[in-house]
């Protein structure tokens, strides 16, 4: 899938927990657009790997940083790392997330409650707030934060994950509000089902579960949205690219769906 024009074109932007899956669509849309990037995560080869892809295929500059997004101090090295190769800083897309083990409430390990709470919300927020200080310094930006479907439909079991990331769209939408005067917009993209390794692995766990057949249970997944299919990542992508490019110059402050209707509010 390929936008029509660049106009991204002279903007950075870092996308923080580039994996194989939104991370990737998001980075591979931003250059696309013309954007230069920084791709984060933890794990160095695979992140060589998939900077070197981006750039060969756009001929922009992709620069891998591995760093611990959970850890603040290494938040603050990332962006100082990015500004120093790249030069300055536009947009920041903030992917990876802490979800932790299914549990009830009652029988919640509240340690590890504390570190998503410490990722989800702090780490997650900490960043936006380094990353607007630099865009602030060249008249703007714009911040996307990848949110999670189940906040509003509650799953049973998932609160450690999604009382957490309804947080961070909270802090968000917050945070749009301070900063739409230095010309920072805050967005955040909320994805229904979305294809890959991490879908699988979901509908595998629920077969073994069940004791029913993963594909049929991913089918009827799908069947159940109002397009009846599953998104893709590069539909993140393009929903993340609108936002940070000046498309959506007058969109700050919203949670976008992007969820083939499989809710509808
Ligand atoms: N897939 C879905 O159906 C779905 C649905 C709703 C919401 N979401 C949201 O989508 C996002 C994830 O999408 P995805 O799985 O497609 O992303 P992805 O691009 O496949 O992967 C994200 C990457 O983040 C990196 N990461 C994880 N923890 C990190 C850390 N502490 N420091 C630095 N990097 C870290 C991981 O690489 P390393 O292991 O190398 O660090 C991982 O590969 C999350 O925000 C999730 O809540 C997904």
């Amino acid at each position: 899938m390929k936008t029509q024009d660049r106009s991204l074109e002279g903007k950075v932007a870092v996308v923080a927990g580039a994996g194989p899956g939104i991370g990737r669509a998001a980075a591979l849309a931003l250059a696309r657009d013309g954007a230069d990037v920084a791709v984060v995560a933890r794990r160095g080869p695979p992140l060589e790997a998939l900077a070197a892809e981006i750039a060969e295929e756009t001929g922009r500059r992709v620069v891998p940083v591995t760093a611990d997004l959970g850890d603040l101090a290494q938040c603050e090295s990332l962006v100082e790392r990015t500004v120093d190769t790249l030069g300055r800083l536009d947009a920041l897309v903030n992917v990876a997330t802490l979800g932790g083990p299914r549990s009830a409430v009652a029988d919640m390990d509240w340690e590890g409650y504390l570190e998503s709470v410490h990722f989800n919300v702090v780490a997650t927020m900490k960043l936006c707030s380094l990353a607007a200080a630099r865009m602030k310094a060249h008249s703007g930006g714009s911040i996307v934060n990848i949110g999670s479907l189940s906040s509003t439909t509650l799953e049973l079991k998932l609160s450690r994950y999604t009382s957490t990331k309804a947080a961070m769209v909270v802090a968000s939408k917050t945070m749009a509000r301070e900063v739409g005067r230095d010309g920072i917009r805050v967005n955040v993209v909320t994805p229904g089902y979305t294809s890959g390794e991490g879908l699988d692995r979901m509908f595998r766990e629920m077969a073994e579960h069940t004791g029913g057949d993963a594909e049929e249970l991913s089918a009827r997944a799908a069947r159940e949205t109002a397009l009846h299919r599953h998104v893709d990542p590069e539909d993140i992508a393009e929903a993340v690219l609108f936002l940070v490019s000046e498309r959506g110059r007058n969109i700050t402050g919203v949670e976008l769906h992007v969820n083939a209707g499989l809710w509808i509010g």
